[in-house]
């Protein structure tokens, strides 16, 4: 896809962060706009900042997989087509495996996973119908390397990556005209900690205190990236500098990675 212009693009998690950024640098490009998200109010704020864009807004929760196939139907009606399709909304949970509840587990893997997995299949047919579509997905640099607390979410943005990079290469090997990329943010500013869940024995507020800290990159610096990445068909969008230093450590230390991660937990996140 060279050109975003008159593209039907859907975003899933539009009512916030880099999801809300995302539909204004689409918007900007010319793309005609399916939105949605869980949190209505958020998705009305996005909507009203597009002024003069063609969007339609939908109220839909990732987590409910009959809700995704009938949504990406009704795009289908709504536009005549789908061109791109960011699985973007995502959740987290700070606690570690021995202390978190099944249900906060079983949360992040039916937002973070599961969503992903049903949005990619719902819309696959009809991306392919276009003639040329393209299927983003929202992981994580939790996603490339695993961290203490955050055992769920790594489980989850670990398996949106290799079923991610699964579908890339069927694509290929299919001669599908659907290109596949899958993003891996660093520390964006966005309110997904806010949102988080905490284990018990968590202190929430230095966890999302070390958060903010930690975050580098705004969401629209963030969506311009992606944004970008999508143009240039890239398979691995990083996001932000911190995205780019943990994806070489992957790389160069392999799995000799961890005794790093686990001396920078002892400082800023067992706290
Ligand atoms: N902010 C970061 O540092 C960061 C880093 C790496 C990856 N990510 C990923 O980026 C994506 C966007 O997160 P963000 O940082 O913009 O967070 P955010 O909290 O600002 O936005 C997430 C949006 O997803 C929506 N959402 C939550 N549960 C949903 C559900 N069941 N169905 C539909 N929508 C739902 C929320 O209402 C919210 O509008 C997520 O997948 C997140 O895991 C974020």
């Amino acid at each position: 896809m060279k050109n975003l212009k008159n593209k039907v693009a859907v975003v899933t998690g539009a009512g916030s962060g880099i999801g809300r950024a995302l539909a204004r640098s689409l918007a900007d490009r010319g793309c005609r706009l399916a939105l949605s998200d869980v949190n209505e109010a958020g998705l009305v704020e996005t909507a009203e900042a597009l002024e003069g864009a063609d969007v339609k807004t939908y109220s839909l929760d990732v987590s409910d997989r009959d809700a995704i196939f009938a949504h990406a139907e009704e795009v289908v009606k709504d536009f005549g087509q789908v061109n791109l399709v960011i699985n973007n909304a995502g959740v987290a949970l700070s606690a570690t495996v021995r202390e978190m509840t099944d249900e906060d587990f079983k949360w992040v893997m039916d937002i973070d996973f599961w969503g992903v997995a049903h949005g990619t299949r719902a819309f696959l047919p009809h991306l392919i119908a276009s003639g040329d579509g393209h299927v983003v997905n929202v992981s994580s640099v939790f996603g490339l390397i695993g961290v203490p607390k955050q055992s769920a979410y790594n489980a989850a943005k670990f398996a949106v990556r290799g079923f991610t990079e699964a579908l890339r290469q069927e694509m290929k090997l299919e001669n599908q005209p659907v290109a596949v990329s899958c993003v891996h943010p660093g520390g964006i500013r966005t309110n997904i900690a806010n949102a988080a869940r905490m284990g018990k024995s968590e202190n929430a507020v230095a966890q999302r205190k070390g958060f903010d800290k930690l975050a580098m990159t705004t969401p629209e610096k963030a969506a311009e990236t992606i944004v970008k990445g999508i143009l240039k068909n890239e398979s691995r969008i990083l996001v932000g500098p911190d995205a780019w230093g943990i994806d070489a450590i992957n790389r160069l230390l392999g799995s000799a990675y961890q005794p790093l991660v686990e001396r920078f937990s002892r400082k800023n996140l067992y706290i």
